[in-house]
Protein backbone atom coordinates (compact mmCIF):
# COMPACT_ATOMS: atom_id res chain seq x y z
CA UNK A 1 0.00 0.00 0.00
CA UNK A 2 1.57 3.23 -0.98
CA UNK A 3 1.75 6.39 1.57
CA UNK A 4 0.02 7.98 -1.68
CA UNK A 5 -2.75 5.60 -1.98
CA UNK A 6 -5.37 8.40 -0.60
CA UNK A 7 -4.07 10.89 -3.19
CA UNK A 8 -6.99 12.08 -5.58
CA UNK A 9 -6.43 12.21 -9.11
CA UNK A 10 -6.79 15.98 -9.93
CA UNK A 11 -8.23 17.25 -13.25
CA UNK A 12 -5.75 18.46 -15.95
CA UNK A 13 -5.27 22.44 -16.18
CA UNK A 14 -8.01 22.66 -19.34
CA UNK A 15 -5.34 24.80 -21.22
CA UNK A 16 -2.53 22.49 -20.89
CA UNK A 17 -4.65 19.28 -21.44
CA UNK A 18 -5.92 21.24 -24.78
CA UNK A 19 -1.84 21.84 -25.87
CA UNK A 20 -1.52 17.62 -25.47
CA UNK A 21 -4.46 16.91 -27.53
CA UNK A 22 -3.23 19.10 -29.75
CA UNK A 23 0.06 17.67 -30.13
CA UNK A 24 -1.61 14.28 -30.67
CA UNK A 25 -3.80 15.37 -33.34
CA UNK A 26 -2.30 14.42 -37.12
CA UNK A 27 -4.51 16.55 -38.68
CA UNK A 28 -2.88 18.29 -41.49
CA UNK A 29 -4.77 21.33 -41.08
CA UNK A 30 -5.28 21.50 -37.29
CA UNK A 31 -4.72 24.90 -35.14
CA UNK A 32 -4.35 25.14 -31.58
CA UNK A 33 -5.90 28.33 -30.38
CA UNK A 34 -5.96 27.79 -26.85
CA UNK A 35 -2.63 28.36 -25.49
CA UNK A 36 -2.17 32.38 -24.91
CA UNK A 37 1.00 32.69 -26.56
CA UNK A 38 2.42 35.05 -29.55
CA UNK A 39 2.64 33.07 -33.26
CA UNK A 40 4.51 34.82 -36.13
CA UNK A 41 2.64 34.69 -39.61
CA UNK A 42 4.79 31.45 -39.40
CA UNK A 43 2.69 30.08 -36.50
CA UNK A 44 5.74 29.88 -34.99
CA UNK A 45 6.96 31.47 -31.35
CA UNK A 46 8.78 34.46 -32.08
CA UNK A 47 12.20 35.56 -30.13
CA UNK A 48 11.52 39.23 -29.88
CA UNK A 49 15.00 40.79 -31.84
CA UNK A 50 15.44 42.68 -28.93
CA UNK A 51 15.56 40.20 -26.61
CA UNK A 52 17.97 38.59 -28.63
CA UNK A 53 19.86 41.08 -28.94
CA UNK A 54 20.07 41.71 -24.93
CA UNK A 55 20.60 38.07 -24.07
CA UNK A 56 24.11 38.39 -26.45
CA UNK A 57 24.93 41.94 -23.90
CA UNK A 58 24.20 39.64 -21.60
CA UNK A 59 26.66 36.60 -22.40
CA UNK A 60 29.28 39.17 -23.34
CA UNK A 61 28.90 40.76 -19.99
CA UNK A 62 31.96 40.01 -17.95
CA UNK A 63 30.19 41.85 -14.57
CA UNK A 64 27.59 39.51 -14.33
CA UNK A 65 27.25 36.19 -12.40
CA UNK A 66 25.10 33.91 -10.89
CA UNK A 67 25.43 35.11 -7.17
CA UNK A 68 21.53 35.49 -5.43
CA UNK A 69 19.76 38.41 -6.10
CA UNK A 70 18.15 40.14 -2.91
CA UNK A 71 15.24 38.75 -1.68
CA UNK A 72 12.84 41.26 -3.34
CA UNK A 73 14.61 41.26 -6.59
CA UNK A 74 17.13 43.05 -8.90
CA UNK A 75 17.27 46.79 -7.97
CA UNK A 76 17.15 48.46 -11.59
CA UNK A 77 14.73 45.79 -12.51
CA UNK A 78 12.34 46.97 -9.79
CA UNK A 79 12.38 50.14 -10.02
CA UNK A 80 11.83 50.01 -14.40
CA UNK A 81 9.22 47.84 -13.81
CA UNK A 82 6.87 50.32 -11.57
CA UNK A 83 7.94 53.06 -14.33
CA UNK A 84 6.66 51.56 -16.94
CA UNK A 85 3.44 50.42 -15.31
CA UNK A 86 2.75 54.20 -13.88
CA UNK A 87 4.47 56.16 -16.23
CA UNK A 88 7.86 58.46 -16.51
CA UNK A 89 6.28 61.70 -14.74
CA UNK A 90 4.80 59.73 -11.86
CA UNK A 91 4.09 61.65 -8.93
CA UNK A 92 4.05 58.47 -6.45
CA UNK A 93 7.09 57.68 -7.63
CA UNK A 94 8.70 60.92 -7.23
CA UNK A 95 7.03 61.22 -3.40
CA UNK A 96 8.68 57.50 -2.62
CA UNK A 97 5.73 55.42 -1.84
CA UNK A 98 6.23 53.01 -4.78
CA UNK A 99 7.66 49.92 -4.50
CA UNK A 100 7.41 46.14 -5.32
CA UNK A 101 8.71 42.61 -5.48
CA UNK A 102 10.32 40.80 -8.26
CA UNK A 103 8.28 37.70 -8.50
CA UNK A 104 7.70 34.30 -10.76
CA UNK A 105 6.10 35.67 -13.53
CA UNK A 106 2.82 37.54 -13.81
CA UNK A 107 1.20 34.58 -11.51
CA UNK A 108 3.73 34.98 -8.75
CA UNK A 109 2.95 38.72 -8.29
CA UNK A 110 -0.66 37.76 -8.10
CA UNK A 111 0.38 34.61 -5.47
CA UNK A 112 2.80 36.79 -3.23
CA UNK A 113 -0.08 39.79 -3.50
CA UNK A 114 -3.10 37.63 -2.29
CA UNK A 115 -0.71 36.23 0.36
CA UNK A 116 0.25 39.35 1.76
CA UNK A 117 -3.50 40.59 1.60
CA UNK A 118 -4.58 37.22 4.09
CA UNK A 119 -2.04 38.17 6.30
CA UNK A 120 -2.23 41.63 6.70
CA UNK A 121 -4.97 43.29 5.24
CA UNK A 122 -8.14 44.22 6.64
CA UNK A 123 -7.25 42.89 9.85
CA UNK A 124 -4.60 39.92 10.60
CA UNK A 125 -5.13 36.71 8.69
CA UNK A 126 -8.99 37.62 7.73
CA UNK A 127 -9.67 34.99 5.27
CA UNK A 128 -13.34 36.39 5.27
CA UNK A 129 -12.31 39.55 3.31
CA UNK A 130 -14.53 39.27 -0.24
CA UNK A 131 -12.43 38.65 -3.36
CA UNK A 132 -14.31 39.88 -6.41
CA UNK A 133 -13.38 38.60 -9.75
CA UNK A 134 -14.38 39.02 -13.12
CA UNK A 135 -17.16 36.56 -14.47
CA UNK A 136 -15.48 35.23 -16.73
CA UNK A 137 -11.89 35.45 -15.58
CA UNK A 138 -8.35 33.58 -16.26
CA UNK A 139 -9.17 30.39 -14.46
CA UNK A 140 -6.12 30.65 -12.20
CA UNK A 141 -7.47 34.23 -10.32
CA UNK A 142 -9.83 31.92 -8.55
CA UNK A 143 -7.51 29.36 -7.47
CA UNK A 144 -4.51 31.66 -6.74
CA UNK A 145 -6.48 33.50 -4.03
CA UNK A 146 -8.12 30.32 -2.65
CA UNK A 147 -4.38 28.94 -2.09
CA UNK A 148 -3.21 31.69 -0.81
CA UNK A 149 -6.01 31.17 1.89
CA UNK A 150 -9.12 33.31 0.80
CA UNK A 151 -12.53 31.84 2.17
CA UNK A 152 -15.17 34.19 -0.09
CA UNK A 153 -14.13 34.54 -3.43
CA UNK A 154 -16.95 35.86 -5.45
CA UNK A 155 -17.65 36.97 -8.94
CA UNK A 156 -18.86 40.27 -10.26
CA UNK A 157 -20.66 40.67 -13.26
CA UNK A 158 -18.53 41.71 -16.42
CA UNK A 159 -19.58 39.98 -19.81
CA UNK A 160 -22.78 40.65 -20.81
CA UNK A 161 -23.01 37.74 -23.67
CA UNK A 162 -26.09 38.92 -25.19
CA UNK A 163 -24.60 42.08 -26.08
CA UNK A 164 -21.54 40.65 -26.66
CA UNK A 165 -19.66 43.16 -24.70
CA UNK A 166 -19.04 44.99 -20.95
CA UNK A 167 -21.89 44.74 -18.58
CA UNK A 168 -21.14 48.08 -16.70
CA UNK A 169 -24.63 48.28 -15.07
CA UNK A 170 -23.67 44.53 -13.17
CA UNK A 171 -20.63 45.54 -12.54
CA UNK A 172 -21.12 48.96 -11.31
CA UNK A 173 -24.07 47.14 -8.69
CA UNK A 174 -21.83 44.59 -7.51
CA UNK A 175 -19.47 47.27 -6.79
CA UNK A 176 -21.59 49.59 -4.94
CA UNK A 177 -23.00 46.00 -2.66
CA UNK A 178 -20.00 44.23 -2.18
CA UNK A 179 -18.88 44.84 1.48
CA UNK A 180 -16.39 47.97 2.20
CA UNK A 181 -12.76 46.54 1.97
CA UNK A 182 -13.37 44.08 -0.60
CA UNK A 183 -10.74 43.06 -2.76
CA UNK A 184 -11.39 43.54 -6.36
CA UNK A 185 -9.05 42.13 -9.00
CA UNK A 186 -9.42 44.19 -12.27
CA UNK A 187 -7.78 43.16 -15.37
CA UNK A 188 -5.47 46.71 -16.70
CA UNK A 189 -6.21 45.90 -20.31
CA UNK A 190 -6.82 43.42 -22.41
CA UNK A 191 -9.13 41.42 -20.77
CA UNK A 192 -8.68 37.66 -20.30
CA UNK A 193 -10.64 36.06 -21.99
CA UNK A 194 -13.21 38.47 -23.29
CA UNK A 195 -11.04 41.05 -25.16
CA UNK A 196 -13.48 43.87 -23.77
CA UNK A 197 -12.80 46.38 -21.41
CA UNK A 198 -14.33 49.03 -19.85
CA UNK A 199 -13.98 53.16 -21.84
CA UNK A 200 -12.11 55.61 -19.74
CA UNK A 201 -15.49 57.10 -18.45
CA UNK A 202 -16.72 53.90 -17.32
CA UNK A 203 -13.01 53.23 -15.56
CA UNK A 204 -13.85 56.92 -14.06
CA UNK A 205 -16.77 55.51 -12.62
CA UNK A 206 -15.60 52.21 -11.58
CA UNK A 207 -12.99 54.10 -9.74
CA UNK A 208 -15.47 56.44 -7.83
CA UNK A 209 -17.54 53.77 -6.66
CA UNK A 210 -13.88 51.69 -5.03
CA UNK A 211 -13.48 55.12 -3.53
CA UNK A 212 -16.45 55.83 -1.67
CA UNK A 213 -16.93 52.07 -0.86
CA UNK A 214 -13.30 51.54 0.33
CA UNK A 215 -12.68 48.72 -1.75
CA UNK A 216 -9.22 47.80 -2.78
CA UNK A 217 -8.20 47.43 -6.27
CA UNK A 218 -5.64 44.67 -7.21
CA UNK A 219 -4.71 45.38 -11.19
CA UNK A 220 -3.48 42.33 -12.88
CA UNK A 221 -1.46 43.65 -15.87
CA UNK A 222 -0.78 40.90 -17.90
CA UNK A 223 -0.98 42.27 -21.74
CA UNK A 224 0.66 45.89 -21.33
CA UNK A 225 1.17 47.30 -24.40
CA UNK A 226 -0.26 43.88 -26.42
CA UNK A 227 -3.44 45.63 -26.32
CA UNK A 228 -2.89 48.78 -28.52
CA UNK A 229 0.74 48.46 -29.37
CA UNK A 230 1.01 51.17 -26.99
CA UNK A 231 2.36 51.20 -23.29
CA UNK A 232 0.64 54.56 -22.14
CA UNK A 233 -2.51 53.89 -23.96
CA UNK A 234 -2.86 50.18 -22.19
CA UNK A 235 -1.71 51.71 -18.50
CA UNK A 236 -4.11 54.35 -18.86
CA UNK A 237 -6.53 52.42 -15.91
CA UNK A 238 -3.46 51.82 -14.01
CA UNK A 239 -2.34 55.76 -14.47
CA UNK A 240 -5.87 57.09 -13.23
CA UNK A 241 -6.56 54.93 -10.26
CA UNK A 242 -3.02 56.09 -8.91
CA UNK A 243 -3.89 59.52 -9.73
CA UNK A 244 -7.05 59.50 -7.97
CA UNK A 245 -5.22 58.76 -4.60
CA UNK A 246 -5.42 54.74 -4.03
CA UNK A 247 -3.01 52.40 -2.24
CA UNK A 248 -2.78 49.80 -4.65
CA UNK A 249 -1.21 46.49 -5.62
CA UNK A 250 -0.58 45.80 -9.84
CA UNK A 251 0.38 42.17 -10.50
CA UNK A 252 2.79 42.96 -13.83
CA UNK A 253 3.66 39.92 -16.46
CA UNK A 254 6.55 40.37 -19.00
CA UNK A 255 5.40 37.02 -20.12
CA UNK A 256 3.03 38.34 -23.32
CA UNK A 257 4.82 41.20 -24.17
CA UNK A 258 8.40 40.76 -23.59
CA UNK A 259 7.81 36.79 -25.55
CA UNK A 260 9.79 35.45 -21.93
CA UNK A 261 6.98 32.95 -21.28
CA UNK A 262 9.36 30.36 -19.49
CA UNK A 263 11.55 32.60 -18.03
CA UNK A 264 8.99 33.36 -15.80
CA UNK A 265 9.22 37.37 -15.19
CA UNK A 266 6.81 39.19 -13.37
CA UNK A 267 6.15 42.10 -10.12
CA UNK A 268 4.11 43.33 -7.85
CA UNK A 269 4.52 46.61 -7.69
CA UNK A 270 3.10 48.34 -4.64
CA UNK A 271 1.60 51.88 -4.41
CA UNK A 272 1.36 53.06 -0.77
CA UNK A 273 -0.19 56.12 0.79
CA UNK A 274 3.37 56.96 1.80
CA UNK A 275 7.39 55.76 1.97
CA UNK A 276 6.87 54.67 5.85
CA UNK A 277 3.84 52.41 5.30
CA UNK A 278 5.67 51.45 2.27
CA UNK A 279 8.72 49.99 3.83
CA UNK A 280 6.52 48.16 6.14
CA UNK A 281 4.63 47.11 3.35
CA UNK A 282 7.87 45.45 1.47
CA UNK A 283 9.31 44.09 5.04
CA UNK A 284 6.52 41.66 5.16
CA UNK A 285 6.56 40.34 1.31
CA UNK A 286 10.04 40.09 1.81
CA UNK A 287 9.22 37.61 4.31
CA UNK A 288 6.91 35.86 2.54
CA UNK A 289 9.20 35.46 -0.74
CA UNK A 290 11.76 33.81 1.15
CA UNK A 291 9.85 31.14 2.48
CA UNK A 292 8.23 30.69 -0.86
CA UNK A 293 11.18 30.95 -3.55
CA UNK A 294 13.75 32.72 -1.42
CA UNK A 295 15.02 34.96 -4.24
CA UNK A 296 14.15 35.49 -7.68
CA UNK A 297 15.97 33.91 -11.07
CA UNK A 298 17.96 36.35 -12.81
CA UNK A 299 17.57 35.86 -16.57
CA UNK A 300 14.35 36.79 -17.51
CA UNK A 301 15.14 39.94 -15.38
CA UNK A 302 18.10 40.80 -16.52
CA UNK A 303 16.93 41.19 -20.36
CA UNK A 304 14.07 42.96 -18.95
CA UNK A 305 15.70 45.33 -17.27
CA UNK A 306 18.34 46.28 -19.58
CA UNK A 307 16.04 46.93 -22.63
CA UNK A 308 13.69 49.10 -20.23
CA UNK A 309 16.70 51.01 -18.89
CA UNK A 310 18.65 51.78 -21.77
CA UNK A 311 16.33 54.48 -24.36
CA UNK A 312 17.76 53.08 -28.03
CA UNK A 313 16.94 49.11 -26.57
CA UNK A 314 13.38 50.12 -25.15
CA UNK A 315 12.58 51.97 -28.51
CA UNK A 316 13.31 48.95 -29.72
CA UNK A 317 11.04 46.78 -27.49
CA UNK A 318 8.32 49.62 -27.95
CA UNK A 319 8.44 48.82 -31.62
CA UNK A 320 8.78 44.97 -31.48
CA UNK A 321 5.56 45.57 -29.22
CA UNK A 322 4.08 47.66 -31.91
CA UNK A 323 4.82 44.47 -34.81
CA UNK A 324 2.62 42.18 -31.98
CA UNK A 325 -0.03 44.18 -31.84
CA UNK A 326 -0.38 45.20 -35.44
CA UNK A 327 -0.42 41.53 -36.39
CA UNK A 328 -3.32 40.50 -33.77
CA UNK A 329 -4.97 43.51 -35.07
CA UNK A 330 -4.74 42.70 -38.75
CA UNK A 331 -6.23 39.70 -38.39
CA UNK A 332 -9.00 40.70 -36.29
CA UNK A 333 -10.00 43.04 -39.27
CA UNK A 334 -9.00 39.62 -41.43
CA UNK A 335 -11.52 37.29 -39.80
CA UNK A 336 -14.62 39.71 -39.06
CA UNK A 337 -13.80 40.61 -43.14
CA UNK A 338 -14.29 36.72 -43.95
CA UNK A 339 -17.07 35.92 -41.17
CA UNK A 340 -19.04 38.31 -43.22
CA UNK A 341 -18.10 37.40 -46.66
CA UNK A 342 -19.18 33.95 -46.12
CA UNK A 343 -22.81 35.17 -44.41
CA UNK A 344 -21.99 33.80 -41.17
CA UNK A 345 -25.19 34.04 -39.11
CA UNK A 346 -24.71 36.85 -36.32
CA UNK A 347 -22.64 39.97 -36.14
CA UNK A 348 -19.00 39.81 -35.89
CA UNK A 349 -18.39 43.44 -35.10
CA UNK A 350 -16.86 41.83 -31.94
CA UNK A 351 -14.13 40.56 -33.08
CA UNK A 352 -12.82 43.87 -33.97
CA UNK A 353 -14.21 45.56 -30.99
CA UNK A 354 -12.22 43.44 -28.55
CA UNK A 355 -8.71 43.70 -28.20
CA UNK A 356 -5.53 42.22 -27.03
CA UNK A 357 -4.44 38.49 -27.10
CA UNK A 358 -8.07 36.82 -26.98
CA UNK A 359 -11.61 36.96 -28.60
CA UNK A 360 -14.66 35.76 -27.41
CA UNK A 361 -16.39 34.07 -30.13
CA UNK A 362 -19.73 33.54 -28.68
CA UNK A 363 -19.51 29.80 -30.03
CA UNK A 364 -21.49 27.67 -27.26
CA UNK A 365 -19.63 24.58 -26.01
CA UNK A 366 -21.16 22.28 -28.39
CA UNK A 367 -19.66 24.42 -31.13
CA UNK A 368 -16.12 24.38 -29.76
CA UNK A 369 -16.95 20.30 -29.51
CA UNK A 370 -17.66 20.44 -33.03
CA UNK A 371 -14.60 22.59 -33.80
CA UNK A 372 -12.05 20.66 -31.98
CA UNK A 373 -13.38 16.94 -33.35
CA UNK A 374 -14.54 17.63 -36.83
CA UNK A 375 -12.07 21.01 -37.58
CA UNK A 376 -8.91 20.39 -35.58
CA UNK A 377 -9.40 23.54 -34.52
CA UNK A 378 -8.20 23.69 -30.57
CA UNK A 379 -10.41 26.62 -28.50
CA UNK A 380 -11.15 26.86 -25.03
CA UNK A 381 -14.48 25.59 -23.79
CA UNK A 382 -15.53 28.99 -23.09
CA UNK A 383 -15.57 30.07 -27.23
CA UNK A 384 -12.27 32.07 -26.74
CA UNK A 385 -9.60 31.79 -29.15
CA UNK A 386 -5.80 33.01 -28.96
CA UNK A 387 -6.13 35.84 -32.31
CA UNK A 388 -2.10 34.95 -32.97
CA UNK A 389 -2.70 31.48 -33.64
CA UNK A 390 -4.43 33.07 -36.59
CA UNK A 391 -2.35 33.22 -39.91
CA UNK A 392 -2.47 34.31 -43.31
CA UNK A 393 -1.98 30.64 -44.03
CA UNK A 394 -4.69 29.33 -42.19
CA UNK A 395 -7.16 32.22 -41.99
CA UNK A 396 -9.64 30.60 -44.13
CA UNK A 397 -9.98 27.42 -42.91
CA UNK A 398 -10.63 29.05 -39.45
CA UNK A 399 -13.50 31.46 -40.85
CA UNK A 400 -15.21 28.61 -42.78
CA UNK A 401 -14.79 26.30 -39.44
CA UNK A 402 -16.80 28.73 -37.45
CA UNK A 403 -19.06 28.87 -40.19
CA UNK A 404 -19.51 25.35 -40.19
CA UNK A 405 -19.52 25.28 -36.68
CA UNK A 406 -22.53 28.08 -36.39
CA UNK A 407 -24.29 27.03 -39.49
CA UNK A 408 -24.46 23.16 -37.90
CA UNK A 409 -24.30 22.77 -34.21
CA UNK A 410 -27.06 25.12 -32.81
C1 LIG B 1 -4.99 37.71 -17.04
C2 LIG B 1 -3.70 37.03 -16.78
N1 LIG B 1 -3.07 37.23 -15.63
C3 LIG B 1 -1.91 36.64 -15.34
C4 LIG B 1 -1.33 35.77 -16.24
C5 LIG B 1 -0.06 35.08 -15.82
O1 LIG B 1 1.03 35.40 -16.52
P1 LIG B 1 2.43 34.67 -16.27
O2 LIG B 1 2.54 33.64 -17.32
O3 LIG B 1 3.41 35.76 -16.39
O4 LIG B 1 2.40 34.08 -14.92
C6 LIG B 1 -1.95 35.51 -17.45
C7 LIG B 1 -1.37 34.56 -18.40
O5 LIG B 1 -1.98 34.03 -19.27
C8 LIG B 1 -3.17 36.16 -17.73
O6 LIG B 1 -3.82 35.96 -18.88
Amino acid sequence: MSVFGDVPLAPPVAVFKLSADFREDGHPQKVNLGVGAYRTDDCQPWVLPVVKKVERLIVEDAGLNHEYLPILGLPEFRSASSKVALGDGSAAIKDGRVGGVQALGGTGALRIGAEFLRRWYNGVNNTATPVYVSAPTWENHNSVFADAGFKDIRPYHYWDAAKRGLDLAGLLDDLEKAPEHSVFVLHACAHNPTGTDPTREEWKQISEIMKRRSLFVFFDSAYQGFASGDLDKDAWAIRYFVSEGFELFIAQSFSKNFGLYNERVGYLTVVARDSENLSRTLSQMEKIVRTTWSNPPSQGARIVSKTLNCPELFAEWKSNVKTMADRVLLMRDQLKAKLQALGTPGTWDHITQQIGMFSFTGLNPKQVEYMIAEKHVYLMASGRINMCGLTTSNIDYIAQSIHDAVTKVQ
